[in-house]
């Protein structure tokens, strides 16, 4: 074991998302909504979905071997990768085994994650720990989602929300004295939020091939409401309690990036730490929720407006099926 008790930062950034775009006009002619409803109520105008045939563990490749570029070293110099998803290629092996082999890493090991659309916060957290026990100093985290797998394309609750995507980031030791990387970390789960959104069907409890276990269970099932609600508290929550425990406030903040599954949601948050939009990342209008990739692929918009540069304060956070939710503190390094 490597001896490497330094905090975990970031030190490159992939995303991918698949070319075919779903838009609210296409959406019209699929199911009774309208533009103006996904727009006014949701922030979504267009999402992109992957071709038949294309999984997680493809996008995660995609990902990761931008992110692989960006450092400028091969797949074989990662240790561990950390895969959060909820729509994994198969049940087993795991998403990560996949990417494993389709990287052509000779020498790692790694494991999946499910947190719903926290998925990628627990991955850092989960890689960050890797590195921080000195474990490892190379470990890939990736969030990685194909969520057109499961949604019902009739269903209008759900079907005008979700898109495919995924984000790899690259974690290394900061340098002894050196200020960059994850600061703080917060997450929590209840469990009690559980039926309000899932995917009932396929699991040890309702087996695929039992009569009872209809289609439909194999579906995202949502109580949007009862989602929003929790979200909306939640995600103001956890970033007051990681704010002032570290003893700083929205003033702090330069660039706010939370997961991406509502504007509204994105936005009572930036009320409530009082945040400007110049500080708030948005781009769910551009790729809808995808799940454990909102997060990498809302550092990426960032970055490309030139809205996250070396030694920003960054917080992420993050509510989901679970109900999960997680923030993130970090001085970003790259
Ligand atoms: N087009 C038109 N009308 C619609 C649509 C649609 N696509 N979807 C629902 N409606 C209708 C409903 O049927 C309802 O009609 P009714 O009043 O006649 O019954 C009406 O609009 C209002 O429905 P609400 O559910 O109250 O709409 P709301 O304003 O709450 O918006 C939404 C729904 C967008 C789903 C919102 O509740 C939401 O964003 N929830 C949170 C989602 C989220 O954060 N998910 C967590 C992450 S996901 C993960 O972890 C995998």
């Amino acid at each position: 074991m490597k001896k490497t008790p330094y905090p975990a930062k970031i030190t490159a950034l992939g995303v991918y998302v698949p070319p075919r775009e779903l838009t609210n006009a296409d959406l019209e002619k699929m199911v009774d909504t309208s533009n103006e409803w996904i727009v006014e109520r949701t922030g979504i105008r267009v999402r992109h979905l992957v071709e038949p045939g294309v999984a997680a563990s493809d996008l995660a490749v995609c990902a990761a071997r931008r992110a692989l570029t960006e450092r400028g070293i091969p797949a074989a110099e990662i240790e561990a990768l950390v895969v959060g998803t909820v729509t994994p290629d198969m049940f087993y092996p795991s998403t990560a085994c996949l990417v494993q082999h389709k990287l052509g890493i000779p020498k790692t090991w790694g494991y999946d994650l499910s947190a719903g659309c926290s998925g990628f916060i627990y991955a850092l957290a989960s890689g960050a720990a890797l590195i921080g026990s000195g474990m490892h100093e190379k470990v890939l985290v990736i969030g990685t989602d194909v969520n057109s797998a499961m949604i019902d394309y009739t269903d209008r609750n759900t079907c005008v929300l979700f898109g495919d995507g995924a984000g790899a980031v690259l974690l290394e030791p900061a340098a002894p004295g050196e200020n960059y990387g994850i600061i703080d970390q917060l997450h929590e789960i209840d469990g009690a939020g559980g039926p309000f959104l899932c995917r009932p069907g396929g699991g040890s409890l309702h087996p695929a091939w039992k009569p009872e276990t209809t289609p439909q269970m194999h579906f995202v099932h949502q109580d949007g409401q009862q989602v929003f609600k929790f979200a909306v508290r939640k995600m103001a929550e956890i970033c007051v309690q990681i704010l002032e425990r570290n003893g700083l406030s929205g003033k702090d903040v330069d660039c706010f990036i939370p997961h991406q599954a509502n504007l509204r949601i994105i936005t009572a948050t930036a009320e409530r730490l009082q945040l400007p939009d110049s500080k708030v990342i948005v781009n769910i209008g551009e790729y809808g929720n995808t799940t454990a990739a909102t997060i990498p692929l809302a550092m990426e918009t960032a970055r490309r407006q030139g809205r996250l540069k070396r030694g920003d304060m960054v917080l992420l956070a993050a509510v989901g099926a679970g109900f999960t939710s997680g923030a993130t503190l970090l001085r970003w390094a790259i």
